[in-house]
Parts: structure tokens; C-alpha cells; sequence
């Protein structure tokens, strides 16, 4: 039997699936990786570039990367792989995905039930009043960077920096998940940055099998995972829908 039958056959009788991805899901619709050959961070110093503390004292300078990665998100479209994912709930299997893309793609694709662990960059948030505002293309041109029409203070888009802590209610719903799910389907992440690389190993421990897509290994595969697809999201997720 083919290993996307296998997959696809664990997933029909294993029932309650939860996503876990990270920013290979987002390649095939234009958006870098941070890590790796073109990584943002290879281009940015994520210290500082995407640490709040750089963010407090100099946001004109961080809004220079902030508003190329927001054209980028701005400018993009759900890959074959976010597609698959929303078939996959539509089938009545994908209970919820843990994302910790900032990109917004899977609820384009048409998920209903995404945790969003680092935020979401379509969303400002005023760093004084918390006050939050959708973050649009006419917004993207504000010079030096938008000011929060209630207190004047900086917007950043509503992200979580390094420095910062994870959103609470997604936290709590992300834990909840993992604890549920009966398969978890890792897809597309480096797995090297915590709290969000802890998900995968809840759910190891609480029984779960683990199905991972990346084109690399990662300190999941050697340690959690029980079906690895060595290749792309775009490619491998809808052969594994076409079995279910
Ligand atoms: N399909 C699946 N996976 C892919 C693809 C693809 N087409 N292309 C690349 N990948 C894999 C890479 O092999 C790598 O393991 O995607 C992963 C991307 O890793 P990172 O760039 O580290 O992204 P991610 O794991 O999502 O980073 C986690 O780090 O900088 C912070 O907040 C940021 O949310 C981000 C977090
Ligand atoms: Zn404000």
C-alpha cells in the first residue's frame, strides 16, 4: 500500500485531526521561510528586525521589514497545501489548525477553526492603548509607519515579537487541541522555536500519530514522527485528500 493511502487510511480511522504548521505551507504562495537559504532572517536580523525591544526604539527602522512582509502577504494566495486543508475539514476530519504563520492564508483558504500562535500581520494594535485596526494595503503606505488615531502611538501589526509572550486564549485553545486530536499533521515548520514547537510533542504524549510534510528533517522526525513525506506541501497533502 502507498504511503498516502496509509496516511490517508489513519486519518479516516483515527477521526479528530489537528494541523500544526509553520511557513513551508506558505512557500507556494510567495512568501518566504524565515530560515534557510532565503529566509527573511538571512535578509533581516530577527534581533533587530522582529524583537519588541528594537521594535520600542526604532519602529521607523523595523517598519522597513514590516512593510516588505506585509506586501508580500498582501500580494499572496492560498498554496494547493491550504487548499487540501480546507478539504480536509470540509470531509469533516481537520478539527482546527495551529498556525504559526502570520499570514492569514488558511482562514482565506476557508478553515473555520484557526489558532493563530505568533497573531496575525493583517491586524495593527496600537503598542499604548491596544486598540486594534485592519492592516490594508492603503494603511501599508503611511510614512514613517501608522500612528494610532486614538493615542497617536506607534501601530505594529498585531504579531507576536520576539521578547513577546503567546496570545492566552490561543495558547489555551492550541493546548486544548493538541491534548484532543488523534492524529496531528505537522506541516512545513523548522520546529526549532518554542513555546509553538511544544505543541507537537502534547500530542505524541497523549497518543496521537504524528504524519510530517517537509522537504527536510527536523527534531521532529527522529523523535515524534510516525509517517514522514520527505517533498512539498503543495505536492503531498492533496495526494494524501485523494485517498480520503
Ligand atoms: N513544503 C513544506 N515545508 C517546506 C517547504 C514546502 N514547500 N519549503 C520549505 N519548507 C520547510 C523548511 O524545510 C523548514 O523546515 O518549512 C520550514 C520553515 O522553517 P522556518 O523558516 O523556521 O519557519 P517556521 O518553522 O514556521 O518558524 C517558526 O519562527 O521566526 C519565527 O515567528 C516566526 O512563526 C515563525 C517561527
Ligand atoms: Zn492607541
Amino acid at each position: 500500500m502507498d504511503d498516502y493511502k496509509k496516511a490517508a487510511d489513519t486519518i479516516r480511522e483515527k477521526g479528530y485531526v489537528v494541523a500544526f504548521t509553520g511557513a513551508g505551507i506558505s512557500v507556494d504562495s510567495g512568501i518566504p521561510t524565515f530560515r534557510g537559504g532565503q529566509g527573511l532572517w538571512e535578509k533581516y536580523d530577527p534581533m533587530e528586525y522582529a524583537h519588541i525591544g528594537s521594535f520600542s526604539r526604532d519602529p521607523q527602522k523595523v517598519w522597513v521589514m514590516l512593510r516588505e512582509m506585509a506586501q508580500v502577504i498582501f500580494d499572496s494566495s492560498p498554496s494547493p497545501a491550504h487548499i487540501a486543508l480546507n478539504e480536509l475539514e470540509q470531509k469533516g476530519y481537520l478539527k482546527a489548525v495551529i498556525t504559526q504563520n502570520v499570514d492569514g492564508l488558511h482562514q482565506i483558504a476557508g478553515n473555520s477553526s484557526v489558532i493563530e500562535y505568533h497573531g496575525n500581520h493583517r491586524r495593527l494594535v496600537c503598542m499604548n492603548c491596544s486598540k486594534k485596526i485592519p492592516f490594508t494595503p492603503e494603511v501599508v503606505g503611511i510614512m514613517p509607519y501608522p500612528n494610532c488615531e486614538k493615542c497617536n502611538s506607534a501601530l505594529k501589526p498585531d504579531v507576536v515579537f520576539f521578547g513577546e509572550g503567546i496570545p492566552m486564549l490561543a495558547m489555551v485553545r492550541a493546548n486544548e487541541e493538541a491534548n484532543k486530536c488523534k492524529v496531528m499533521i505537522i506541516i512545513g515548520t523548522s520546529g526549532v522555536v518554542y513555546p509553538a514547537a511544544e505543541i507537537p510533542y502534547t500530542s505524541k504524549a497523549m497518543g496521537a500519530t504524528i504524519i510530517e510534510i517537509n522537504p527536510e528533517s527536523t527534531p521532529f522526525t527522529s523523535s515524534i514522527t510516525d509517517m514522514f513525506f520527505k517533498g512539498s506541501a503543495s505536492d503531498i497533502l492533496p495526494k494524501i485528500l485523494k485517498n480520503i
